[in-house]
């Protein structure tokens, strides 16, 4: 099977390395998804039969202070890996990275794979805007997660008032294993089966020195508060 997977450089990109071996990993400079023509001449010359798509602009402040570069990467970026597919007409199947902040995340809900979408922020409206046009691809699983790298936490102090079903990224790689066996269409949360802070997630990851922060002294674009996910779809998994 002839895998591709986008944003092989970053956070889960590295993990899915660990899980599909032999998959091509364009750079971005081999691959950049803000344009048709670098996308298309990968996409064609690999002929890929799963095409993996987590690269992205992540970064909620900065989507928020460069809403043009945001909709290039992630909506635009989604629309250029769908026509070149359509181009490939090979029946690829495309997985479309997702997150847990496509909902509003207001109370402790578990939001399901069917419940309706409220973005809070840029990031969020970009990530939602992305899985519309994923779903202009017959042969397409949005996944919708949320994870952190086992290896480090990236900041010095981490909320202790928002909370998500969290796994390590390795984790959500072995969930997009199971899903690639599968090929299932549609809307997928891979989720863990524990709700926790996002500083209980820091202490897991072994950040002994983060310190505690609640959203009151947070300054910045309007946050997800619970990114809980339940699933009706598949299976939960094992935060470990
Ligand atoms: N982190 C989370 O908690 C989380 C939760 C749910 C969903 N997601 C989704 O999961 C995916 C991966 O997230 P992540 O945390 O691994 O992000 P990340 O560490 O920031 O990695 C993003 C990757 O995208 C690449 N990229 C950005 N712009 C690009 C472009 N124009 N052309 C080609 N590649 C480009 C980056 O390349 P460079 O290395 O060249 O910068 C990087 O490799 C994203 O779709 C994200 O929305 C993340």
């Amino acid at each position: 099977m002839r895998i591709l997977i986008t944003g092989g450089a970053g956070a889960l990109g590295s993990s899915l390395k660990k899980v599909f071996k032999n998959a091509y990993c364009p750079t971005r400079k081999e691959m950049d998804v803000t344009s048709a023509r670098s996308v298309n001449k990968a996409v064609l010359k690999y002929n890929p039969d799963v095409l993996i798509h987590a690269a992205a602009l992540v970064g909620i402040r900065e989507c928020e202070e460069n809403k043009e570069k945001a909709w290039l990467t992630n909506v635009e970026g989604t629309q250029n890996i769908v026509n070149a597919l359509r181009k490939l007409n090979n029946n690829c199947y495309l997985i479309y990275m997702s997150t847990a902040c496509v909902f509003a995340g207001e109370q402790e809900k578990y939001y399901a794979e069917d419940d309706i979408p409220g973005p809070k922020n840029y990031y969020s409206l970009t990530k939602l805007c992305g899985e519309l046009v994923a779903r202009q691809y017959t042969n397409t699983c949005i996944i919708r997660t949320n994870f952190a790298p086992k290896s480090q936490w990236k900041y010095p102090k981490a909320f202790v008032d928002r909370y998500g079903t969290y796994l390590f990224s390795d984790n959500v790689a072995e969930g997009i294993l199971d899903v690639v066996k599968k090929k299932p269409r549609g809307i997928i949360h891979i989720v863990g089966s524990k709700r926790m802070s996002m500083y209980e997630l820091a202490l897991l990851v072994g950040s002994k020195n983060t310190g505690k922060m609640t959203l009151q002294e947070y300054q910045g674009p309007p946050l997800t508060v619970d990114m809980s996910l339940s699933t009706k779809e598949w299976k939960k998994y094992q935060i470990k």
